[in-house]
């Protein structure tokens, strides 16, 4: 593709003056059609054709970050949006507190920073493979709409991280986007850098559970980067997270649906017997609490090991903050504080007081549990509106860790520490088993018609950006 095929101001939507940057241009240039070729052949399966109601971001006011309308799939424009710069902006935290941040990469940060931000930038794509063939057993078209939604906008997380890598990182950062690339979710020789997103996203409730907890990490490690002294990072991501809470509205209400549907039949055949449940055609709630259990032990397992010198050195270095760091009242240095982590000893599970630093992971685990608690709760209400006495739980922070000290550990969701084989016996009450996973995909099936909805999830009470629940989201052609 020749530079003159490309106009930055309108194909690439951007905030950067783009088209002023001729390295950059070139850089872009070369990895734009290695973008469309990974979007067509790991993308959302089928979806080529489709001309999809989506919002686009044409600029970071208000009036331009949420652009609705009718887009074919290929032909979204992924944009490059930093939030405003702050004026005088300083470093927040650490032991840089008050200089000037940075608007260029410091030599002694430059690895880290690369990192910090290929790792964050390899989630974006990951996400995308996950959950590339849902769209061929979509619920509704609303539902295949707000799929595809993510879709896109985790395609221009990417384009994100790709533009600070081109940007700021000269020839290894043009290496490492392409890598971004390469590296294929679950693939065996050449996986995404993170557990959880080697998963399977293969069906609807996973997919839901997955927005709703996995994309709520993304919510934590960005805000984390918004504090970063790198301002670029700090400005990229501030504008994400703008992005990031449609994600996880689509997984807090979709599971909602399922809830209330589920609550619905329960009541009508005036039972709680999970076969019986699902003879009717809907998900028992004891699957959905199984379900929860995975999405949740997994994504936990992404703010990394408890204790870790990586975490005081990025955090010392001015690399990545706190949740929300400067809205917290201390010196934002943290030196000589301690912070309280889990172990097992002698088969119980203790507290341990470590160097605040170095369990900074810990920290925001434990901002991101508080946070995920709220929906879960929210869900309840909706067991408890329809007169059921049944509640889901978040399992206990120790459950199926398999990331820090708690990885050797056997404990149940209720927090006891139990023996491999009882481990082993109680799985199946847990986590999903292969005969949940093989039910809830039973399940699945392509709803296309405007305003119709699969059996087993409750239509959303309102529709996207004031359109009706039966609006044409999605025109397959
Ligand atoms: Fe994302
Ligand atoms: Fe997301």
């Amino acid at each position: 593709m020749s530079s003159s095929t490309i106009d930055y101001a309108t194909k690439i939507p951007n905030n950067v003056n783009l088209n002023e940057d001729k390295t950059l241009q070139r850089a872009l240039e070369h990895w734009q059609p290695e973008f469309l070729n990974w979007w067509q052949d790991m993308g959302p399966d089928g979806s080529h054709d489709h001309d999809v109601y989506l919002r686009t971001a044409t600029s970071v006011d208000s009036a331009g970050w949420a652009q609705f309308g009718h887009v074919k799939m290929p032909e979204y424009r992924w944009g490059i949006f930093l939030n405003p710069a702050i004026a005088d902006k300083k470093v927040g935290f650490g032991e840089n507190i008050g200089a000037d941040a940075w608007q260029e990469v410091p030599g002694e940060h430059r690895a880290n920073l690369r990192r910090i931000i290929v790792t964050q930038g390899d989630t974006e794509p990951a996400s995308v493979e996950q959950q590339r063939h849902l769209g061929l057993t979509a619920p509704s078209q609303y539902d295949l709409r707000n799929l595809f939604q993510i879709n896109v906008e985790e395609g221009r997380h990417l384009w994100a991280m790709v533009y600070l890598l081109h940007r700021y990182f000269g020839r290894d950062g043009r290496e490492e986007a392409e890598a971004l690339l390469h590296r294929n979710s679950g693939d065996q020789d050449n996986p995404r850098i993170l557990g959880a997103f080697n998963e399977k996203t293969p069906d609807w409730l996973a997919f839901y559970m997955f927005t709703y907890f996995t994309d709520r990490d993304g919510k934590f490690q960005l805000s984390a980067l918004t504090e970063s002294a790198f301002d670029p990072l700090a400005r990229t991501t501030k504008f994400m997270l703008t992005e990031e809470a449609h994600h996880m509205f689509v997984g807090e209400s979709g599971i909602s649906r399922v809830i209330n549907r589920t609550s619905q039949v329960m009541n009508e055949l005036k039972t709680d017997d999970p076969q019986k449940i699902r003879a009717a055609g809907v998900v028992d709630l004891g699957t959905i609490q199984r379900y929860l259990n995975f999405h949740y032990s997994v994504t936990i397992d992404l703010f990394g090991a408890d204790e870790s010198s990586n975490a005081a050195i990025f955090y010392n270095s001015g690399l990545k903050g706190r949740y929300e760091e400067t809205k917290r009242d201390d010196d934002h240095r943290l030196q000589g504080q301690t912070y309280k982590v889990l172990a097992v000893d002698n088969g119980r599970l203790i507290e341990r007081e470590v160097p605040m630093l170095n369990a900074l992971n810990e920290v925001l685990r434990d901002d991101y549990i508080k946070d995920s608690i709220g929906g879960v709760n929210r869900w309840n209400k909706v067991i408890e509106k329809a007169g059921l006495p049944h509640r889901l739980v978040v399992p206990h922070k120790a459950f199926n860790r398999k990331i820090g000290s708690l990885s050797n550990a056997k404990v149940s969701p209720d927090g006891q520490v139990v023996g491999e084989a009882e481990f082993a016996s109680r799985e199946r009450e847990w986590l999903p088993s292969a005969e949940d996973r093989a039910f809830v995909a039973s399940l699945m099936g392509r709803v296309t018609e405007p305003g119709r909805f699969a059996g087993w999830i409750a239509p959303p009470p309102l529709g996207i950006n004031k359109q009706p629940v039966d609006f044409e989201y999605v025109r397959f052609n």
